[in-house]
């Protein structure tokens, strides 16, 4: 495109969101420079894979109980682990402690692309979205809905994610010198809203007469995906074993599937192979149940077993926690679900 039609389209899509952008808690009005840097980190790290639905409660929470990246620098790990449980991507929940402690030693957040990318659980994107939104830096910030909205502006016609590069440096020749933080949450905006994966709603779209996907036909063909392979199965089992109305947790190791969680008991299955399951449980266990719950490579069927004898002594470390408060415990959403089970069973 040539490049006053480049400009047009920053300056359309601007005025556009001068008008629609979605009021969001970490987000300040259009045209207000640079809200505060943690609140943008602390939204941009929760937003990752993650729905603006899902991360509004979480980002309420967190910023009451941690108002400033001091605050969280100086949290216990397992408080903050426990505040994130439900969200999914642990992780990031561990670099988010990391990042926080080196930001406040350092004084403050960097106020650059280059530095941000620098700090634990900053990659690509999160570093360009924080240098963008919080410090006006001329950053270009693709997201998944960035890719979409680019890909049928532009008509780019190869698969994902080999057009990543085609689609990053079309993004680079639209964004402005100016604004570029709300010109990032303006596409955004744009692709969560109006130029989303099922529907084009071109006749509500700023850009509608730049878009080539529209002027050459059908522009919910873009992006091109990769054909999605099945998700694998896997089985696994969860043991509840409860003494005097408490249950026993373990925290899980820092590495690998929900690594620094606490969580119930288990037979390994997160560390085992796809379809390599274990015999299922008997002897002083009874049944309690399956729940399911998807991951991102694999689908988990778990079984509770239920310990059935008296006085059970659990081997290695672990806590006993009082059972009428199992939801204030952090588990991740799959042994959450376990719990409910267990405590649905007994009516
Ligand atoms: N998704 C990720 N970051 C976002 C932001 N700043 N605004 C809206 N949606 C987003």
């Amino acid at each position: 495109m040539s490049a006053t039609a480049t400009d047009t389209i920053s300056a359309k899509l601007l005025d556009w969101y001068d008008r629609h952008a979605r009021e969001l808690p970490w987000r300040a009005a259009p045209g207000v420079p640079s809200p505060d840097p943690y609140r943008v980190w602390l939204s941009e790290v929760m937003l990752q894979q993650t729905t603006v639905a899902a991360v509004a409660p979480y980002f309420a929470k967190f910023t009451e109980t941690w108002p400033t990246v001091e605050a969280l620098a100086a949290a216990p790990e397992e408080e903050v682990m426990a505040a994130w449980a439900g969200l999914g991507y642990y992780s990031r929940a561990r670099n988010l402690v990391k990042c926080a402690r080196e930001v406040a030693a350092m004084g403050g957040f960097p106020a650059t692309e280059a530095e941000l990318r620098k700090l634990p659980g900053l990659g690509d994107y999160t570093a360009a979205a924080v240098a963008a939104i919080a410090f006006g830096e001329r950053a270009v910030v693709v997201d998944a809905n960035v890719e979409r909205v680019v890909a049928r502006l532009f008509a780019i016609r190869e698969p994902l994610p080999g057009s990543r590069k085609a689609i990053r440096a079309a993004a680079d020749e639209i964004t402005p010198e100016e604004r570029a933080g709300d010109f990032a949450q303006a596409m955004m905006d744009l692709g969560a809203t109006i130029c989303t994966a099922r529907d084009a709603k071109c006749l509500l779209c700023p850009l509608s007469a730049d878009c080539r996907a529209r002027a050459e036909g059908n522009p919910l063909e873009l992006p091109v995906k990769p054909k999605k392979k099945p998700k694998p199965s896997r089985t696994g089992t969860a043991f509840w074993i409860e003494r005097e109305e408490q249950v026993w947790l373990v925290t899980r190791p820092g590495k690998g599937m929900l690594g620094g969680m606490r969580a119930l008991p288990d037979d390994g299955w997160s560390a085992r192979g796809d379809g390599d399951d274990e015999a299922p449980v008997s002897g002083a266990w009874k049944g309690g149940g399956v729940v399911r719950h998807s991951f991102t490579h694999f689908d988990l069927e778990l079984g509770v077993a239920i310990h059935a004898g008296d006085e059970p002594s659990p081997a290695g470390e672990g806590e006993w926690w009082p059972v009428e408060a199992i939801e204030d415990a952090g588990l991740p959403t799959l042994f959450a679900k376990a719990a409910r089970l267990v405590l649905a069973g007994r009516g």
